[in-house]
């Protein structure tokens, strides 16, 4: 009898846990791609549409799941506002066509606009097939710009990318604008050191971004941090090849916002032209670029691993105008070491109005001379910087090398 209850009591616990569990999983509804047509080997585009319609206006959460296998797809674009979070879980490879035609500047092959709470997952990557896209009418052209970025995030607010690759992007991999509160984590983003204008993550106009874990191996900027930036917090990137971690270009155009509140921590730098660098544009307007921590840093076998450039002038394209107007302040370099293949361990070259408040405290970089041989030294103008702690080699003493 006794053990008969206790049975019973049992049964019915178990009953209650299975239900809820049943509960908690059916919370969220899954939409697999391959339920709306989508074949590995076969186009993608058609699915994606239809499973995101549905997603999007599901009012438990969704997740989209695009199994593994390689889809071929032309474009996507995914539009919220969406009645629930979603999710995006890519375990697949999707595939660009490797012609850039059908897009127009500042495009993304896949572009999730006005959306909140997305996260966008998976081990699978997004395969920009870029190879044909690099050459030579790339550079110095706006060609480039025509060009589709692998992921374009507008207006993404409260939200997650994690754990997927991009590769080999036409443009730029993953651009960000006016998102907020968004986090990139455990990322791997890579393209040859010879392509074109691959950067990582570009970042405007948004606040409150965390990048974290990634690693980015790629053709330019490892991340490029835009206008109307602010609060954010990149830490644990491993970056290059590459052109290093960049606040700017800034000032190319009128009214642009400030960029206020960036700090890079612990962060490795591998055979990457630039390490840490401010740029703007010789001649540009007014602006701000303000509260730039750049800490806990290593170098290896980096050009110019501390570099701000307020002569940024890449193949004479600037106006005759010179100086730059953007006021650069609060710039602290800490605890930064490893080695130089330049003599030049910092470049601090500022503007019109002359670099305030900029830090050097415990630095301590070695010019190998892989590319030019000489003991590291550097090149200053507009900044007197506050140095502490142990500075090796001593800056802004040979200004005009
Ligand atoms: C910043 O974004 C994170 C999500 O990435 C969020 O948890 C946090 O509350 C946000 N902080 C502020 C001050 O908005
Ligand atoms: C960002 O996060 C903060 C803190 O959680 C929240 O107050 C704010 O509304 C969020 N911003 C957006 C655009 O959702």
């Amino acid at each position: 009898m006794g053990l008969q209850r206790n049975k019973n009591v049992l049964l019915i616990s178990l009953v209650v846990l299975v239900a809820i569990s049943v509960v908690t999983t059916t919370n969220c509804q899954t939409f697999d791609v391959t339920k709306y047509g989508a074949k590995p080997d076969g186009p993608i585009d058609q699915a994606l549409v239809d499973a995101w319609k549905e997603a999007c206006a599901t009012p438990a959460k969704a997740k989209i799941i695009v199994p593994k296998g390689t889809y071929k797809l032309s474009k996507a674009f995914f539009l919220g506002p969406c009645k629930s979070p979603v999710e995006f879980q890519l375990d697949g490879i999707l595939m660009a066509p490797a012609a850039a035609s059908g897009f127009k500047s500042g495009d993304g092959w896949v572009t999730f606009e006005r959306i909140q709470h997305l996260t966008v997952s998976g081990t699978g990557t997004f395969d920009g097939n870029g190879k044909d896209s690099w050459g030579a009418k790339c550079k110095r052209t706006d060609y480039c710009a025509q060009l589709p970025i692998n992921l374009r995030l507008n207006y993404v607010t409260d939200s997650e990318f994690k754990d997927f690759t991009s590769k080999d992007s036409k443009q730029f991999h993953i651009t960000v604008l006016g998102g907020e509160n968004l986090s990139f984590k455990n990322l791997k983003i890579t393209a040859p050191e010879d392509s074109w204008t691959t950067d990582g993550i570009h970042l405007g106009r948004s606040t409150n971004i965390t990048i974290s874990d990634c690693t980015i191996t790629t053709g330019d900027d490892c991340i490029s941090i835009g206008d109307g930036t602010k609060k954010l917090t990149v830490t644990k990137v491993s970056c290059g090849p590459g052109h290093g971690i960049s606040v700017g270009s800034l000032g190319k155009y009128k009214n642009e916002l400030p960029v206020e509140g960036v700090t890079v921590t612990d962060c490795t730098f591998k055979g990457t032209s630039n390490g840490v660098r401010v740029k703007t544009w010789e001649g540009s307007p007014e602006g701000i670029a303000t509260d730039l921590h750049f800490e806990k840093l290593t170098m290896e076998n980096v050009e110019n691993p501390i570099i701000i450039d307020q002569e940024y002038c890449p193949w004479g394209s600037c106006s005759d105008v010179k100086g730059s107007k953007i006021k650069v302040s609060k710039v602290t370099f800490k605890d930064i070491k490893g080695t130089a293949s330049t003599p030049f361990a910092y470049k601090l070259v500022c503007g019109l109005y002359p670099c305030e408040n900029v830090q050097l405290m415990n630095i301590n970089l070695q010019s190998t001379g892989a590319k030019i041989a000489g003991k590291a030294t550097s090149v200053c103008k507009n900044v007197k910087p506050q140095i502490s702690g142990t500075i090796n080699p001593p800056p802004c003493i040979d200004s005009a090398a």
